[in-house]
């Protein structure tokens, strides 16, 4: 076992890796058995859990629904409404609700796999397991999002649709987000 001979005999393999991996398309990374060596009970513990919150509050469903769609709306799916000081505090979040409903699932998944699974991912999981336990649709949820470091109201104010907007408005703010018209008629629904 000898040291290599020179620096460069290490550098070069890296450089060109380092290199190699900018051409790489940035696509296919989420999966839906991302967590299922890592932690195999956490689609459970999570349908458990949600499931539970909107039996006992009628109005849970749809609050769960409408934080994962504003949530989506500001950065991408990367839970940086959750993060205090951050979207949630910008007017266009004032009557979300359901955060309670994320953190218990969110403190029932860290009980089962700590620091595993993402609150992206929980909050995704969750709008979904929230539909199904009302009668509506369901969908395979792809896993793997990281939660975002930064939120701010600015943001959120840009981004989101607001109550007063006009039709014009509401299908350009739907397209910023390259929705068309009949994904914002479906996702209102
Ligand atoms: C199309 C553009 C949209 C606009 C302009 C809009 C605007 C609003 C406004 C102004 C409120 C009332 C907020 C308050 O009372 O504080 C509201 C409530 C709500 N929105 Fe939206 N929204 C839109 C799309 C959506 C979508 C796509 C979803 C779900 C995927 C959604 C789910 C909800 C829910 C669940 C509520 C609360 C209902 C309740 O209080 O029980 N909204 N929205
Ligand atoms: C979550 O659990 C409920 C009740 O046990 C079940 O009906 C539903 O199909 C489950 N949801 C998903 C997405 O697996």
């Amino acid at each position: 076992m000898g040291y290599p001979k020179s620096i460069g005999t290490i550098l070069v393999p890296i450089v060109v890796l380092l290199v190699s991996m900018n051409y790489m398309p940035c696509k296919a990374q989420l999966t839906t058995t991302f967590y299922d060596d890592t932690c195999p009970t956490a689609l459970t513990t999570i349908n458990d859990s949600i499931s539970s919150a909107v039996s006992r509050n009628g109005r849970m469903a749809a609050f769960i629904i409408r934080l994962h769609f504003h949530d989506c709306f500001v950065q991408g799916c990367d839970a940086s409404i959750l993060l205090e000081g951050g979207e949630k505090a910008a007017p266009a979040n004032d009557g979300v609700e359901g955060y309670e409903a994320i953190e218990a699932a969110k403190a029932a998944v860290e009980s089962v796999c700590q620091g595993v699974v993402s609150c992206a991912d929980i909050l995704a999981v969750a709008a979904r397991d929230a539909s199904v336990a009302v009668g509506g649709p369901s969908w395979a949820v792809r896993l793997g999002r990281k939660d975002s470091l930064d939120s701010n109201p600015e943001q959120a104010a840009t981004d989101l649709p607001r109550g007063d907007n006009n039709l014009d408005q509401l299908i350009a703010s739907f397209a910023r987000k390259r929705l068309s018209v009949r994904d914002m008629v479906a996702l209102s629904g």
